[in-house]
């Protein structure tokens, strides 16, 4: 008996879902949804950057990530306190050269509003 293809055939067989070239920032990877977040957009092949207050349990994940062959950078990040979310801005730009596809965060516009420089899932230069 065949089954239809599940998501994650698509993402094998299917190049429609291919995120390669993109690149992401998700706040608060360490755990709960924002690192199963980081997971599925690194499979689908997007470089990600991640952060969270916690340094140890950050370098954890990244091993973990590096082992698995993810494209994923981290730094640790309160970004509850405003000089803190000025450098991890920085360290983005940086890293992705100033663009940013997609910006994923379960706290940000929860605690600070849109991001006035950051759209979600379209090109934005952070320069
Ligand atoms: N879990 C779900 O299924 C789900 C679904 C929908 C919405 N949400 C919402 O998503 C948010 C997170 O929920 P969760 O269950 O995933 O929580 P969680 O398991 O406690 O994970 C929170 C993550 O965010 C990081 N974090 C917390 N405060 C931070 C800060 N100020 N700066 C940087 N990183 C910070 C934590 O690491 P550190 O402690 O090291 O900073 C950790 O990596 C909540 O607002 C929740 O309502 C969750």
């Amino acid at each position: 008996m065949s089954h239809p293809p599940s998501r994650r055939d698509n993402k094998v067989v299917d190049g429609r879902w291919s995120l390669l070239g993109t690149t992401a920032l998700v706040t608060g990877g360490t755990k709960g949804i924002g690192h199963a977040i980081v997971e599925e957009l690194a499979r689908f092949g997007a470089a990600v950057h991640t952060c969270a207050r916690n340094e140890a349990e950050l370098e954890t994940c990244l091993k973990k990530w590096e082992g698995m062959k993810l494209n994923v950078t981290g730094s640790a990040c309160d970004v509850s306190l405003p000089a803190e979310r000025e450098k991890l801005k920085e360290r983005v730009a940086s890293f992705f050269h100033g663009k940013l596809h997609i910006l994923e965060s379960t706290m940000w516009e929860q605690q600070f509003g849109r991001h006035p420089q950051i759209t979600p899932l379209r090109t934005t230069d952070m320069s």
